[in-house]
């Protein structure tokens, strides 16, 4: 399959399908410093060469993402961790042995070879080996550590499919590889260390309480904690958001619907009485798994259903739970 999208101001992209030979072709787009979108178990990156500075700056142009927000670098094998960070710590070890491949990011110390621009001017460095076959081989034959945020413009929502990337991104980026849906649906959990403690900055695909099972009890960062803590991502007050208006149910609800077309997003089939216009269910079964990976997907047919509101329903704040309402949270913030 090939389509092309021919934008003046722009490039000409290209959507292909995620076969050993595009692979291939995307890999050679990486070394020239050219920008590819790639599916990853979690979400779809926007990929750059990790290495080389002027590739990354296209990242931060493309998504429109301020300069002071650091990427991530994906690594296609445990032992290149250490080109990136000196650290060899024994919890490390244990963690990226039971975690990666897959959706764990480790904030460690950063080598010198680690351009400023990925780390935005931090010591550290984030690093994640993902568990997406197609994501490993483009690594692999790029040569070169891939550094990928989320595939989406600066503040809105993350793509879990190659179609996603070409909505806001189409114009943007060099090439799309087409791996399908993402199975994750969530971001990865990013751990860092402050003072020789463990910490969650971010919760995602690997839910925080098997961590703890290596780990012990680590500290927390609440999204209101993000303003004295300066590690911690996404320290912007929204991000994740739909462009159109989405809340929580309330007691509200019935005066604010009325004459509005309106769309939920129910975690399982349970919820009855109002008329809503669509109805998304993350997971009829109540499976937060499945919840999760059906969250950015849901949100993506909603904010295109024609509607002029959204209501979410919370889901349970456990296992993934907790990385899907900290996405809700910060996309409903963006309209209170
Ligand atoms: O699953 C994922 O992690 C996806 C896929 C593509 O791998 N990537 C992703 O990247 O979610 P992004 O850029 O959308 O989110 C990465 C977060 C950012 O909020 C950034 O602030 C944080 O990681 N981060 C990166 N480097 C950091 C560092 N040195 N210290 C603290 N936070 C860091
Ligand atoms: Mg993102």
């Amino acid at each position: 399959m090939l389509i092309k999208f021919e934008k003046p101001i722009y490039k000409i992209m290209e959507l292909l399908e995620a076969t050993p030979e595009n692979i291939k072709k995307a890999a050679g787009l990486l070394k020239k410093g050219k920008l590819v979108a790639f599916p990853t178990e979690t979400v779809y990156g926007l990929g750059a060469n990790g290495l080389n500075p002027l590739a990354v700056t296209k990242i931060f142009e493309a998504k429109n993402r301020p300069s002071f927000n650091p990427l991530i670098l994906h690594i296609a094998g445990k032992s290149d961790l250490t080109k990136l960070t000196s650290t060899t710590d024994e919890i490390i070890e244990k963690l990226t042995g039971k975690f990666w491949p897959g959706p764990l990011t480790l904030v460690l110390p950063k080598k010198n070879i680690v351009p400023d621009i990925v780390t935005a001017g931090n010591p550290t460095v984030a690093v994640r080996m993902p568990g997406h076959p197609v994501a490993l081989k483009l690594i692999e034959l790029s040569g070169t550590p891939i550094a990928a945020p989320s595939a989406n413009l600066f503040g809105q929502l993350s793509p879990t499919t190659a179609g996603h990337v070409v909505k806001q991104l189409g114009n943007k980026v060099d090439l799309i590889l087409d791996g399908g849906k993402c199975k994750v649906g969530v971001e990865s959990t990013i751990i860092g260390f402050v003072d020789g403690e463990i910490v969650l900055l971010r919760p995602g695909g690997i839910p925080v309480e098997e961590i703890e099972k290596i780990t012990g009890k680590i500290k927390k960062f609440s999204p209101e904690d993000t303003d004295s803590n300066p590690l911690s991502p996404g320290r912007l007050p929204f991000h994740y958001s739909p462009a159109i208006p989405i809340r929580f149910f309330d007691e509200k609800i019935e005066k604010e619907i009325t004459g509005k077309k309106v769309g939920a997003l129910l975690f399982k089939k349970s919820h009855t009485g109002t008329n809503f216009n669509k109805v998304i269910y993350l997971s009829e079964n109540g499976d937060l798994h499945e919840a999760a990976a059906n969250l950015f997907y849901a949100l993506h047919e909603l904010e295109t259903a024609d509607l002029d509101l959204i209501y979410v329903e919370p889901v349970p704040e456990k296992g993934l739970g907790i990385a899907i309402m900290d996405r809700l949270k910060k996309a409903v913030k963006k309209y209170t």
